[in-house]
């Protein structure tokens, strides 16, 4: 039995979705047939991921039904203001085969320009009230970022997803959402980021956790796998091989206890990425057209 969370609007969706942030359009498509074919009902891509048209094919060569699958896509921060949020929703549904999306996130605050952010999250607002999304919320909000958008907006975002992992597990921010109802979805959630960045230490290979995957015969990506679940997170790990795709989602049957779960938040290191400053200078990828 996989495992589901409960957003602060009723809506629910499967803890555990395929991410496909880093994954090629030419690898998408069969990485997200594979893993619906194996079970699960949950998708998280982007629109700055360039491959919505192909997790949309995925999903069409699956034969699963749309309304089975939960599908999350984020809008970018070139199409952020009231009117292109509003037609960023239309590109990202062309581009997925679909109509209606589950959940829809700003990606990231655009912090120098913040006003253009809070217009975004009003189209967000104008979406969800006309049924075009089922929830709305936001990525990679640090607590003052999250203050400023609640003051000035009416829904409490459903979702904020940030990195999160041992060795990242940003504890004030995911206090900060829990007081205000706000599920923490982690990205990058079993320290893909780590290879990714150049770190030289990875959660992936990390003896602690190794040594509780030991008692469960489970691999490490599953025991942190299983840590998020138990905390009451969403996680949506990046995979492209179906072995690991598979292994991803063989996490519920075993139960990790307090004590380990203790043992794997003390791996933090405090050491993250800059989610705050993005700008359009920077990181002005232009989304096209579907
Ligand atoms: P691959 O796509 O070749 O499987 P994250 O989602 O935390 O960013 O992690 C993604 C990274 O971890 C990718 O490099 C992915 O490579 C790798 N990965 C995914 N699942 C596993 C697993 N079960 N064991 C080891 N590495 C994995």
């Amino acid at each position: 039995m996989s495992s589901a969370v409960t957003f602060n609007n009723g809506v629910t969706m499967p803890a555990i979705g395929l991410g496909v942030f880093q994954t090629a359009p030419e690898e998408t498509v069969t990485a997200v047939q594979t893993a619906l074919e194996l079970g699960y009902r949950h998708i998280d891509t982007a629109a700055a991921y360039l491959n919505e048209r192909e997790v949309g094919e995925g999903l069409h060569r699956s034969g699963v039904p749309r309304e089975e699958v939960f599908i999350e896509t984020k809008v970018w921060i070139t199409d952020y203001g009231y009117d292109e949020t509003l037609h960023a929703f239309e590109k990202s549904t062309k581009k997925l085969g679909v109509e209606q999306l589950d959940l829809l996130l700003l990606h990231q605050p655009l912090t120098a320009k913040f006003e253009r952010t809070i217009q975004a999250y009003k189209a967000l607002e104008k979406l969800l009230a006309d049924g075009a999304v089922r929830a709305i919320g936001v990525s990679n909000l640090v607590p003052a970022r999250l203050d400023a958008l609640l003051a000035e907006t009416d829904i409490v975002p459903a979702v904020n997803q940030i990195e999160l992992h041992p060795y990242n597990t940003h504890a004030e921010i995911q206090a900060k959402n829990a007081a205000h109802g706000i599920l923490t979805q982690a990205w990058s959630p079993i320290g893909g980021i780590r290879s990714y960045n150049g770190s030289s230490s990875n959660p992936l290979n990390d003896p602690t956790i190794r040594a509780i995957g030991e008692v469960y015969g489970k691999t490490n990506a599953q025991v942190m796998l299983r840590w998020h679940i138990q905390q009451g997170r969403s996680a949506i790990p990046k995979s492209i091989n179906a072995e690991r795709i598979a292994q991803n989602f063989d996490v519920f049957d075993f139960e990790l206890t307090g004590d380990e779960l203790t043992r794997i938040d003390a791996l933090d290191t405090g050491d993250t990425i800059d989610i705050d400053n993005l700008d359009l200078e920077s990181s002005g990828i232009v989304i096209d057209e579907a």
